[in-house]
């Protein structure tokens, strides 16, 4: 099964956290199942930016964002070439290290 590693944040995980994932699954659904609770204010419909996290290892291994993730992703806090909305991205069967972004634009607002 592949793994995913979270690198430690400080409201979500601030130890880190390395879990299971099964292929298929979206890095969104897998964070939430271990208690990590990325925010999904749109709930996993593609339509908001936070849920926004970067894939620091395994980029490629991930399908391809499509043209509405993109869009999505073009209004992130803190984009990156290898950013993806969690809840799109799914874990296929390659190991990954994710970083949730510190801030969301929900966030970024309020500071
Ligand atoms: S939860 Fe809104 S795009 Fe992922």
């Amino acid at each position: 099964m592949p793994k995913i590693v979270f690198l430690p944040n400080q409201e979500h995980c601030p130890e880190g956290a390395v879990v299971e994932a099964q292929e298929g699954e979206t890095i969104l659904d897998v964070a939430l199942r271990n208690g990590i609770e990325i925010e999904h204010a749109c709930e996993k419909s593609c339509a908001c930016t936070t849920c926004h996290c970067i894939i620091r290892e395994g980029f490629d291994s991930l399908a391809e964002s499509s043209e509405l993730e993109d869009d999505m992703l073009d209004k992130a806090w803190g984009l990156e070439p290898e950013s993806r909305l969690s809840c799109q991205a799914k874990v296929t069967d390659e190991d990954l290290v994710v970083e949730i972004p510190r801030y969301t634009i929900n966030h970024a607002r309020e500071h």
